[in-house]
């Protein structure tokens, strides 16, 4: 095999000097590619290897052309239109019918071969076939060579969808792919020279910006919340923002926007991180602006949705503090209205006399009365005497049944006084003490009997009485009386009564009935007359 392989390689040299060798199946075929070109342009065939390209020696390079069944050998010969030099087919130029098959022997060794077969089509003219696989980028600038440049002095013109691309002459040309018309298909000449003839070789390729892989959401609204109430100040510029949502890589701003009663209105548009953000402009708010319904629109590939807001002027702090205050003034008056009534709701539930276990506490007396007997003044202590011995008799005794322990008039002469006051105090159920009248009257303090001090110790002291404070006339302060009483009239207010009121001996005068209220529970045989 060896042996045959080496005459071979011997045969193959002397067809060399003959300028062509005929074809022999015998070198082990590797690949073949398809090369296709446009009659009339100029065409360098490599070899599809690179070492066998660059071979220069052509007792090592054989071409061939298929043709039907028949395999011819190419010539060398310079005056030929297709001939060859080593790893080098030259068409000059080509013609249609150079369409075929074309088949390189490379012996890269004395005994050893490789076959490669290159398909040639020619067309006639351009031809979307003849584009070189389509090239898709992300990036922005794309470096685009020249695909039919082989460094051998061309002069290069650039072609965009078949148009020149003015002043650029270089083997690389920059591709800005984020332009709007950056896509399309980029043609390169080169033109070279040949044994003084010029010819031309072109390669077309389609060249885009390769697109972000789109993900559509159904269309997601950051903000308006749907149905909420937006307020605004009236007479101000008033942005309302609308943030959407509508998927990966989408960016098609336009696909949401601002409607008023369903009319769309003039929204400014921008990419908002992910989002797309729409803002409408209402320049002095006014009451008419406030009547319709805004919503903002969001269309994306498959969906469309909708968020509404209504605008509200801001509520002024005004009328809330106005209610707040009238609820307060209210509660006051309401408050009051309890008070007020409240006298009158015990004395009423009083009079149905189901509180009568409340007498059976031992005691003699409702109310032990204890006034300013020695009264320096004879007009004072004679009113005093007559509040004391007739009218309070009148009204709580005779009219309401209550039992009142009134000194001077239930004593005994003889009785021990110190023991009888302390004895008789423990069996009232109150104390009324009708204050001495004012300081103006004589510039001296008002010194106490005797049971005013007992009454007192009761009251504030021992705290087992309750008591009743009756002033008879008008008094601003009391820095004139005791100590003690001052410190009393502290903790309870005295009631007024007025002689001259029409309703002085009336038992149902708003006087007596805050003295009523304040004495125990009545006798059950009582009636102050009707309360109502
Ligand atoms: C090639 O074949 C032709 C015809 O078949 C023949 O005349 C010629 O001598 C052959 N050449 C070589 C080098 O064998
Ligand atoms: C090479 O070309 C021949 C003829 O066209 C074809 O039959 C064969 O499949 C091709 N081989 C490869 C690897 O493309
Ligand atoms: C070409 O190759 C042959 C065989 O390998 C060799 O004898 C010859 O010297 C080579 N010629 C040149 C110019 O290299
Ligand atoms: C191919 O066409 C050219 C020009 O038309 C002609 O000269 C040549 O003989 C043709 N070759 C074949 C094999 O038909
Ligand atoms: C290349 O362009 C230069 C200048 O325009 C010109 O002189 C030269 O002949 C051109 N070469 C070819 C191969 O066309
Ligand atoms: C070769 O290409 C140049 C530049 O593209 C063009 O001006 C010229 O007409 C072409 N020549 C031929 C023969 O196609
Ligand atoms: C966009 O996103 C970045 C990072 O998540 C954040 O820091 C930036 O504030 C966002 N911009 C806007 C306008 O939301
Ligand atoms: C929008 O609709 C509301 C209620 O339907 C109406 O009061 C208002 O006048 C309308 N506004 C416009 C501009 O049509
Ligand atoms: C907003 O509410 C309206 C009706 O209240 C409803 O038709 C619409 O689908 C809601 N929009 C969204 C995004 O939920």
């Amino acid at each position: 095999m060896a042996g045959l392989k080496v005459i071979l390689f011997f045969l193959a040299e002397l067809v060399m000097a003959s300028a062509y060798m005929n074809y022999s199946n015998q070198c082990e075929s590797i690949s073949n590619d398809t090369i296709k070109v446009i009659q009339g342009e100029a065409l360098r065939l490599h070899c599809p290897n690179f070492d066998c390209a660059n071979v220069k020696n052509n007792s090592k390079i054989f071409w061939f052309k298929k043709e039907n069944a028949k395999i011819q050998p190419i010539m060398m010969k310079e005056n030929e239109r297709v001939h060859y030099h080593g790893g080098i087919l030259y068409f000059l130029p080509l013609n249609l019918n150079d369409t075929g098959l074309y088949i390189t022997q490379w012996w890269y060794d004395v005994a050893q071969c490789d076959e490669f077969v290159t398909e040639v089509v020619v067309y006639e003219k351009f031809h979307p076939n003849q584009l070189y696989p389509i090239l898709s980028e992300q990036i922005h600038i794309l470096p685009y060579e020249c695909p039919v440049w082989q460094n051998t002095g061309e002069n290069i013109t650039w072609y965009k969808d078949f148009r020149l691309i003015p002043e650029k002459t270089d083997v690389i040309i920059q591709i800005y792919l984020l332009s709007k018309d950056a896509n399309g298909i980029y043609t390169c000449v080169c033109t070279w020279e040949h044994h003084g003839q010029v010819y031309n070789s072109s390669g077309s390729r389609y060249i885009q910006r390769k697109k972000e892989i789109e993900v559509p959401f159904r269309p997601t609204f950051q903000y308006p919340i749907n149905n909420s109430v937006d307020f605004v100040d009236l007479g101000s510029d008033v942005k309302l923002d609308c943030r959407v949502f509508l998927g990966i890589n989408i960016r098609e701003s336009k696909g949401v926007y601002w409607m008023r009663n369903n009319s769309r209105l003039d929204c400014s548009n921008r990419m908002d991180n992910l989002s797309v953000r729409s803002t409408l402009t209402i320049t002095q708010v006014s009451m008419k602006d406030l009547e319709n319904e805004y919503c903002c629109v969001a269309i994306s590939h498959y969906q469309w949705a909708l968020v509404c807001i209504t605008l509200r002027p801001r509520e002024s702090l005004l009328p809330v503090a106005a209610v707040f205050s009238g609820m307060f003034l209210f509660i006051l008056l309401a408050v009051g209205m309890v008070k007020w009534v409240t006298v009158d709701l015990v004395l009423i539930i009083r009079s149905f006399r189901i509180m009568q276990f409340k007498r059976n506490d031992g005691k003699l007396y409702d109310a032990y009365v204890i006034y300013q007997k020695d009264n320096p003044d004879e007009k004072t202590g004679r009113k005093a005497a007559y509040f004391v011995n007739e009218v309070l008799p009148a009204v709580l005794e005779n009219s309401c049944g209550f039992k009142l322990y009134i000194q001077g008039r239930d004593d005994l002469p003889g009785e021990d006084c110190t023991e009888l006051i302390e004895r008789k105090m423990r069996q009232s159920r109150r104390l009324i003490a009708v204050l001495p009248p004012g300081f103006n009257h004589h510039g001296f303090t008002t010194s106490l009997c005797y049971d005013w001090h007992v009454g007192l110790h009761h009251v504030l002291v021992e705290q087992d009485m309750g008591v009743i404070l009756i002033q008879l006339e008008d008094m601003k302060e009391y820095s004139h009386l005791p100590l003690g009483l001052q410190h009393l009239l502290q903790k309870t207010s005295p009631f007024r009564w007025d002689e001259s009121s029409g309703k002085a001996t009336c038992p149902t005068s708003c006087f007596w009935k805050q003295v009523r209220y304040k004495m125990p529970v009545p006798p059950d045989s009582s009636s102050c007359g009707v309360d109502f």
